[in-house]
């Protein structure tokens, strides 16, 4: 094993084992509750990484560019949820990796991005898999499950889309300090989200897909009734902020940066690192 002091820093240290018990973690959590995982690749930028999240037993992964869903469909991925409302300067780019093969999904979450998505699918003989995202804590984006726009988003499809389901990220869960917080947190994501597939299906609209998460609510869900998978990202690696919240201990944090120390202000009481400035 090489001594960390012989290393030439800043240098990534990655725990393999702790990563794999956290995969393991995370994995069997969600087999018992009945619900797959689409893990949210963002986190490594790393087909090694999602490999083994795939070989535990997610299915397909979540993605944040469609830089990351290119470069993972190169590396054999072919099932890729591109989470971020997409645009339509982006829509031949997402179009040219679903022809080369790739089943990916993109979100929506206005009548303007529906008719987008739609127009361009028409235009160019394709039907987009589309999933509209749902609000379920007043945190960034998405619309809420009881606002009548989710109705206008869906009915917005054309021919050149078709409504998949619906997703959210209760990023307000990294609020949350305690346990029964966290539990709470995860029973609102799941439960919101579920509300707004209803109040679309009752409509008229199919919408098999239920997609939900953030690791501190996925980690902390008790009952996952109505949701079909699971987007979780940090969890593979953990950090500061996680074990802060609670969601898990400092020793299960698997990476790290190493730094050197190469200057001191003694008077300022400050040490100078090669680690970057912050
Ligand atoms: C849309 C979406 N889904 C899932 C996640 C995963 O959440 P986490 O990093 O807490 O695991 C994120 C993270 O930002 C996200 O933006």
């Amino acid at each position: 094993m090489t001594a960390l002091s012989s290393l030439e820093t800043p240098v990534l240290l990655l725990d393999e084992a702790q990563m794999r018990r956290n995969i393991a973690r995370m994995q069997s959590h969600m087999d018992k509750l009945g619900v797959t995982l689409r893990p949210h690749a963002k986190t490594s930028k790393c087909i090694e990484v999602v490999e083994q999240q795939i070989a535990a037993g997610a299915r397909g992964i979540t993605v944040s560019t469609l830089k990351e869903a290119e470069e993972f469909f190169a590396g054999g991925i072919d099932d890729i949820l591109y989470a971020v409302a997409i645009v339509p300067a982006k829509l031949d780019h997402a179009l040219a990796l679903i022809r080369k093969g790739c089943k990916l999904r993109v979100i929506t979450e206005s009548i303007e991005g529906a008719r987008a998505i739609s127009d361009h699918g028409h235009k160019h003989g394709h039907v987009y898999e589309v999933l509209i995202e749902i609000d379920t804590d007043g945190h960034r984006s998405g619309i809420k499950p009881a606002d009548p726009l989710l109705i206008d988003v869906a009915a917005a499809l054309g021919d050149g889309a078709r409504l998949v389901g619906v997703m959210t990220h209760a990023g307000g869960s990294y609020a949350c300090r305690t346990a029964e917080e966290r539990e709470s947190f995860a029973e609102q994501e799941r439960s919101r989200c579920v509300a707004a597939a209803e109040t679309l299906r009752k409509a008229g609209f199919a919408c098999p897909t239920v997609s939900v998460g953030s690791t501190p609510t996925a980690l902390a869900a008790k009952n996952l009734e109505g949701v079909t998978e699971v987007r979780a990202g940090v969890y593979i690696f953990f950090d500061l902020v996680i074990a802060g919240i609670g969601s898990c201990s400092r020793d299960e944090i698997a990476i790290s940066v190493l730094g050197t120390v190469i200057g001191h202000q003694r008077e300022a009481g400050w040490i100078i690192t090669d680690t970057g400035w912050m």
